[in-house]
């Protein structure tokens, strides 16, 4: 049973780790960014009021953000641990987690911050791409697809973030230093808070949280 934090800035790999770490331990990743981008997509009550907020790479309001998770964390999958990706972004989240967990007598038992400095995340974040139908992640020079902008996995055809753009990338780091970065201390003082190096490859990196999680 793990119910884990993966923690980080634009870009860090948290998508990437999270995917290999829900294979690994047979749990859900839950990446409230996902199920933002799937709301849009659908064109729901949810999409439509998260859809400024994403697109300027501003943070979506704590209270949404909150009651999603709330909702998501009762599903069956979830009882016997998960990968949060992309929450908690801010101590508000932090709290309210906190006291969801606290209400049915848990609490978390990791918080792993991929650490990537910001010229390397620009740098991933210019040239990632994404399988519009199976959510695969790539990027041009790091991770190419065996054929232009169609999916190893499905067939499907990559696309580019609409957040990727560089002006957008800029903000979501402000915004991540300013708003979330204060977490690391509000999880440091939990005794739960872990860091690892996310620049190298990304066996390694898994093999890092593996390692800090003393599940390898
Ligand atoms: P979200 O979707 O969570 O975006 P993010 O946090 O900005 O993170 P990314 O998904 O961009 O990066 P990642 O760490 O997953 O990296 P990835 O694995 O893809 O959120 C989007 C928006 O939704 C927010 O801006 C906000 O508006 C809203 N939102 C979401 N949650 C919210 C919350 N809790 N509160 C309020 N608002 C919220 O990797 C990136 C690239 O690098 C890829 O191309 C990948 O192939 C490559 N790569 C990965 N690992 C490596 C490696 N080890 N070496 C080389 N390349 C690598
Ligand atoms: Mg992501
Ligand atoms: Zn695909």
């Amino acid at each position: 049973m793990s119910r884990m934090v993966l923690f980080g800035p634009p870009g860090a790999g948290k998508g990437t780790q999270g995917q290999m770490l829900a294979e690994h331990l047979g749990i859900p990743q839950i990446a409230t960014g996902d199920i933002l981008r799937a709301a849009v997509k659908e064109g729901s009550e949810l999409g439509r009021q998260a859809k400024s907020y994403m697109d300027a790479g501003d943070l979506v309001p704590d209270g949404i953000m909150v009651e999603m998770i709330r909702e998501r964390l009762k599903a069956d999958d979830a009882s016997e641990g998960y990968i949060l990706d992309g929450f908690p972004r801010t101590v508000a989240q932090a709290e309210a987690l906190d006291d969801m967990l606290e209400a049915i007598g848990q609490t978390l038992d990791a918080v792993i911050h991929i650490h990537v400095e910001n010229e390397v995340l620009v740098e991933r974040l210019s040239g990632r791409l994404l399988c519009r139908d199976c959510g695969a992640t790539y990027h041009t020079r790091f991770s190419p697809p065996a054929k232009d902008r169609v999916c190893d996995q499905c067939g499907g055809e990559l696309y580019q973030r609409e957040d990727d753009q560089e002006e957008t990338v800029r903000s979501r780091l402000t915004v991540f230093e300013e708003r979330t970065q204060p977490l690391v201390e509000y999880y440091r003082r939990q005794g739960i808070y872990q860091k690892v190096d996310g620049d190298r490859e990304p066996q390694a990196v898994r093999d890092a949280i593996l390692a800090a999680l003393g599940t390898d």
